[in-house]
Parts: C-alpha cells; structure tokens; sequence
C-alpha cells in the first residue's frame, strides 16, 4: 500500500523479492532505483482512479468555496435560526478561474470537470501544450489552485511560503495528490495570516496527520483522511490490477503497468 515504504534497506532485506505490486499510481513510497538495480519490477495502478479522484478534488473544491462543513455543523449546534442575505457567504466556482498543477491524467479529468462548470482553465505540467502557464503565472490567476502532481525530489515543498503569498487573498488550494507537495508550516501560516482563504486536502504531511497538529486548528480548512480513490468499485478495481500485477510479475512476463 502507499503506507509502505519500500527503500533500498528493505529491498536488501529480502533476498527472495520478485516483485513489488503497488495498491495506488503514486510510487513515491518505493525507491525504484534500488528496485530497478536489483532487478525487481514494480506495478501500480494507473488508470481505474482517474475519474473518482477528480471527483473528489471537485467535491473539495465546491465544499471549500461554499463552507460546506461549517454550515452543516450551524444546523445541527442549532445555530440556524433564520435566513438571513448575509448567512454562510462563500465564492462562486463557477466562472471562477481553476490553475491545475501536473496535467496528468487525473488534472485532465478535473479541467474536463471544469469546463462543465464555465471556468477558465490554466494548467501547468511539464509537457507543453494548450492552455499552459508557467506556475507563477497560475498561481496569480487562479480563484482556485488543484495540486495533481506526483511527488518527486522536484515537487517536494512545490508550494511553500512564496507560492501561498503568490496566490490572490481570496483564492483556495486543493490538494488531493500527496501531502509533501505542500510545505505544512507555510500552509498553517497562509491559513491563519489571510495568504488565502481557505484550503481542501485530502493528502497531509505527516499522513495520516495527529489530531492534535496544529493545522487542524484553522477553520478555513477542510481535511479528509486521504480518500480520493475510496469508491467500492475503484479500490475493487485498483486491487484487481494490483493482483493482475503481481501474478504476471511472479510468472516472469510483463506487468500490465509496470513502473520499473
Ligand atoms: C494513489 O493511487 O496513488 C492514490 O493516492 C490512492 O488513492
């Protein structure tokens, strides 16, 4: 699982390891040069989460924009007395502008999502294409800011405290790719000093993070226990591809995705 760390120690640890199947795409828990250096393959599971964990940085991103929690929580403390023009103001996502860092399959999915919603899309990857923007450039632009990089040594940190303060005072961060793509110091820092408005993750750092870390402590921020990919039909279909994985990698012959 992406709980596991699979490094080089371990590796050497096992000198019967013939494959590693992961249960996620994210490979960041496995050290795919000591894998690839003792000749291990490495499977994971692109593909059958696309669509689900798009949907969940949608859910993030409508929930953050209109405080969805917090207003639920009114209603059941009795807080909600009356209608009144000025109750539980949020932002508009439509018409809004979405920057989607790391156009990959899963940010492609959400700016599909967008563009059912009317908002503009600016998209930052490593690959040029349409609609692509430098990350200063998205950051300054953008109403909304959706993290689907994976992490690396490159993107480790890639919002910190001169991204936050890039962003507009109004603007909310959603990360559902990996916690460590976000500095937590500088986050707690941009929350609690206005940087931003608000912040949806569902990815931390630490993972899972302590009840009692004082990020939890900001109230313009929405945490979730990392469940973009928890659909039945999606975690039944990431452990089918992890099995298929693992069998072909045991048997000798290519995975169907293989990594390393
Ligand atoms: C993955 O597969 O990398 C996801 O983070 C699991 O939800």
């Amino acid at each position: 699982m992406l709980s596991d760390r699979i490094d080089a120690p371990l590796i050497g640890s096992l000198p019967e390891l013939k494959v590693v199947a992961n249960y996620a795409v994210g490979v960041d828990n496995i050290d795919l040069d000591a894998a690839r250096a003792r000749g291990v393959p490495v499977g994971n599971t692109p593909g059958v989460l696309t669509e689900t964990t798009a949907d969940l940085a949608f859910a993030l991103i409508l929930a953050c924009a209109r405080g969805l929690p917090a207003a639920e929580a009114d209603v059941r403390a009795g807080r909600w007395t009356t209608w009144s023009p000025e109750g539980w103001l949020g932002r508009d996502v439509h018409g809004a502008t979405l920057g989607i860092v790391g156009a990959g399959a899963i940010g492609s999915a959400v700016a599909r999502r967008a563009e059912g919603f009317g908002m503009e899309v600016l998209l930052n990857g490593r690959a040029p294409g349409p609609g692509r923007v430098g990350l200063e450039e998205l950051l300054e632009r953008s109403d909304f800011v959706s993290l689907h990089a994976p992490l690396s040594e490159e993107t480790r940190g890639l919002i910190g405290e001169d991204e936050l303060r890039a962003m507009k005072r109004t603007a909310i961060l959603v990360n559902t790719a990996r916690g460590p793509l976000v500095d937590p110091r500088a986050l707690r820092r941009a929350l609690a000093r206005g940087w931003i408005a608000a912040a949806g993750l569902d990815v931390t750092d630490p993972e899972p993070i302590p009840a009692d870390d004082p990020l939890l402590l900001a109230p313009n921020l929405i945490v979730l226990p990392h469940i973009g990919s928890a659909t039945h039909a999606t975690r039944e279909a990431m452990a089918s591809l992890a099995v298929d994985n693992l069998l072909a990698g045991l048997a000798g012959e290519p995975m169907p995705h293989s990594v390393a």
